[in-house]
């Protein structure tokens, strides 16, 4: 079910300042806030941002090779979480690489991020590998997820 008033669009440069507060306060390792700086100029293409009564509320950032894509991160103001942005922003992201089709999505999880965890497994996603230590602040073993597209 959509969620009331939810557009997910491209990013604009002036949505900057609401994706980096958006990760600082979902990340205790946010990115760096370049890294946002380039997303919402020249690499439009990897970002998408989920508006709300004219307010950036989530964004995902993500890519596609061939047959493969990853979803690199996903973020939902923590004002607006448990209701569904989350999740229409991930079911979003999986109709642009055309995940139902033909695209093999993998991502990486810190290993306590059962919430995040939970969205993905209730998407067709499954845990395929542990990575020791791949995250810092707090180091933190990383789950590799995975999701095959079904034969209809
Ligand atoms: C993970 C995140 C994007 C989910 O966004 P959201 O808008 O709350 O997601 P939704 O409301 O669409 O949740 C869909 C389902 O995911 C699961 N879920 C989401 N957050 C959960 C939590 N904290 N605990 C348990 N299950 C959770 C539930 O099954 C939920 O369905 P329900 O609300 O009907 O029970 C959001 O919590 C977030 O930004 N977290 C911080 C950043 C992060 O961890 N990103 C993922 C990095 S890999």
């Amino acid at each position: 079910m959509s969620v009331p008033g939810l557009v997910i669009r491209e990013a604009r440069p002036q949505d900057e300042a609401a994706c980096i507060a958006i990760e600082r306060a979902s990340f205790a390792d946010p990115w760096h806030d370049e890294n946002f700086t380039r997303l919402v100029t020249v690499q439009r293409e990897h970002i998408r941002v989920a508006e709300q009564d004219g307010v950036v509320v989530g964004y995902w950032i993500g890519s596609r090779i061939d047959d493969e894509a990853e979803l690199a991160n996903l973020a939902v103001d923590p004002s607006r979480r448990r209701g569904g942005v989350g999740g229409q922003l991930l079911d979003h992201f999986l109709q642009h690489v055309g995940a139902h089709q033909r695209t093999t999505v993998f991502l990486e999880v810190r290993a306590s991020n059962v919430g995040a965890q939970e969205l993905y497994l209730r998407r067709g996603f499954e845990a395929i590998q542990r990575r020791k230590g791949y995250y810092s602040q707090p180091i933190e073993d990383a789950v590799v997820m995975v999701r095959v597209p079904r034969a209809v």
